[in-house]
């Protein structure tokens, strides 16, 4: 099975957890997968509350109803993918831009299924160059504090420029970070001032993880 195939499989596997109602949509390629086969059964739900506005043109382009997050109460279940995930369902997330608005759906649902092909599973967090959302005139400094930890941090760049989110702010990757304690991380990196979130998503974990693996998709629960 190939990766794409792996992300597939467990995208199709993610839509047996929603069952009615307004569904939370992650952002990147397995999340995309997931569009694809929510589109399959739009009938059976309200509607959808999206993670990124290309989350959101991919719904619309299904003919699935995009709704505001302030205009819902919450969500029981959302589907996203991740960087990387841990045993204990730790993430890093943010590889495709939209961090912020991915924990802040993520927050508003009672039940956060991940969906991810088996590359993604680690036994630490770091590998993977953690993206950092930050307001623009703090990126130095930020990037500064990360080197006093032992990090490497990079803006994001688009051509050249500053590559701007949907929120109209500024990324940092990180690399070189050991990350053992991922929830005393998140906690002390999100009080920094200038960072608008950190894409350790440990404190907002998920429940749920579908597994995408050569012998099929494996259900991982915590
Ligand atoms: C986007 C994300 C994605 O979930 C993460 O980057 C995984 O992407 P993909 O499914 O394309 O591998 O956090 O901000």
């Amino acid at each position: 099975m190939t990766q794409d195939e792996m992300k597939q499989a467990v995208a199709r596997a993610a839509v047996e957890y929603v069952k009615g109602g307004i569904v939370g949509v992650g952002t990147g390629s397995t999340a995309n997968y997931f569009i694809d086969e929510l589109a399959k059964v739009k009938g059976r739900i309200d509607g959808a509350v999206a993670s990124s506005e290309a989350t959101a043109s991919r719904l619309k382009s299904h003919g699935i109803q995009v709704l505001d997050l302030n205009s819902v109460g919450g969500m029981d279940v959302y589907v996203d993918g991740a960087d990387e995930i841990t045993r204990n369902f730790h993430m890093i997330k943010g590889g495709g831009g939209a961090l912020t608005r991915e924990k802040i759906v993520a927050a508003a649902s009672r039940k956060f299924v991940c969906i991810a092909d088996e590359s993604k599973l680690v036994r630490r967090l770091g590998a993977y160059p953690l993206p950092v959302e930050v307001i623009p005139m703090a990126a130095h400094r930020v990037m500064r504090q990360f080197a006093a930890m032992g990090g490497q941090a990079k803006l994001r760049l688009r051509y050249d420029s500053p590559l701007v989110t949907d929120n109209g702010q500024y990324l940092v990757d990180v690399t070189g970070l050991q990350i053992s304690d991922p929830l005393a991380f998140e906690s002390e990196v999100n009080q920094w001032p200038g960072v608008v979130t950190v894409g350790v998503f440990a404190l907002q974990k998920a429940q749920i993880c579908l597994l995408g693996t050569a012998d099929g998709v494996k259900t991982l629960t915590f």
